[in-house]
């Protein structure tokens, strides 16, 4: 089968090519993100292969139709950006990975909660300038602090996992809980979460009902100096309300893997040019803000595990055999 892969960088051709090292489909690599004005680049692949900032919506979809395409492998978990509706309608088949890694994000979400703690990225610059001062870089013990977990799905469990190691009291709040949690998880009300948490994560996904979920109004339910880590999907903070956090000193501690308006942002190299996004620069300038773009899935282990099942997932649409992960409109299986 042909297949179209979108936003494709340089580790993506080496991960898909090893997976597909018996060649059993061609790919064609574009580095350029899926949009209206991209789609016809795909126009006679059977199939296209996309990452979460690949714009997938009824007009892109159509093209997509239009041009021969039949399957959307998505390399991710979520598909909020798909408009699965759509899909249904014209036939076309969406599939995901619907677990890579959750290690990698739970770990990369610690690594936020530790490097904000203890300000080591000040540290880092402070060190290297001569500045042996430890002014500004008082951190807290992780040991008997409450953490409040948004979503304990895969990524919250394991999340959950590490920082009871730490010696934190866990809360969670979802509206499913998950039979697999440990004991020492108390699943309270939203509000109860807000507060009492020093740290509070987000693992949920970004639906109508998470948009937005940390707003003026959660915030102002927050312990004063809370610190909040999001590695989920940037729409499931409102960043305007976060910077008037920030600004008042309600927030303490802010760490980003994902951003609202990223799909301007990440992924790309802008140093040689001018970012325009006055709000994500606004958060640039902020000490205690740590923000990442959107790498919290990137470890080996993850990007051979999404290379390998979007393969299988391809081979199983293609001989209408075998396990394909497949995205129905509002259900999974
Ligand atoms: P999952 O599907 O295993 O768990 C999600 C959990 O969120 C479920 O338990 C669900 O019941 C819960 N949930 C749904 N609506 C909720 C609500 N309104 N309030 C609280 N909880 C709610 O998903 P997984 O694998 O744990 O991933 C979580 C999210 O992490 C994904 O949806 C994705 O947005 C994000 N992610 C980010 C990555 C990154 O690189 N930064 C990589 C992979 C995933």
């Amino acid at each position: 089968m042909r297949i179209a892969v979108f936003s494709a960088k340089p580790y993506d051709h080496t991960f898909i090519s090893r997976a597909n090292a018996a060649e059993h489909h061609v790919f064609n690599f574009f580095d350029v993100r899926l949009t209206v004005d991209t789609a016809p680049l795909a126009k006679g692949f059977e199939g296209v292969c996309v990452f979460v900032n690949d714009c997938l919506d009824a007009s892109v979809l159509q093209q997509l139709y239009e041009g021969g395409t039949r399957l959307v492998a998505l390399r991710s978990a979520g598909f909020n950006h798909v408009d699965l509706a759509v899909a249904e309608q014209l036939g076309m088949t969406v599939v995901r990975v619907p677990a890579y890694s959750p290690h990698a994000v739970a770990e990369h979400a610690v690594a936020l909660v530790l490097s904000l703690n203890r300000m080591t990225y000040r540290a880092y610059n402070r060190i290297r300038e001569g500045n042996f001062s430890l002014d500004g870089l008082l951190g807290f013990d992780l040991h008997g602090k409450t953490v409040g977990i948004i979503g304990t799905g895969q990524i919250g469990l394991i999340f959950a996992d590490i920082m009871h190691g730490f010696g934190c009291r866990i809360m969670a709040n979802d509206p499913f809980p998950n039979p697999d949690a440990n004991a020492f998880i108390e699943y309270v009300p939203l509000a109860t979460l807000f507060s009492s948490a020093d740290i509070i994560s987000l693992h949920c996904p970004l639906t109508p009902e998470t948009h937005h979920l940390i707003d003026a109004g959660a915030i102002n339910q927050m312990k004063d100096g809370v610190m909040i880590i999001n590695t989920g999907r940037g729409r499931v903070v409102d960043t305007q309300a976060v910077i008037a956090g920030l600004k008042s000193g309600k927030i303490g501690r802010l760490g980003l893997d994902v951003y609202e308006e990223e799909e301007q942002l990440f992924f790309e190299d802008l140093s040689q040019g001018v970012i325009d996004d006055d709000q994500f620069m606004r958060l640039t300038t902020f000490h205690n803000v740590l923000i990442t773009g959107h790498q919290a899935f990137f470890t080996t282990e993850a990007l051979t595990n999404i290379a390998e099942t979007t393969l299988a997932n391809i081979d199983a649409f293609e001989s209408g055999s075998g396990t394909m992960h497949r995205v129905a409109n509002a259900k999974l299986d």
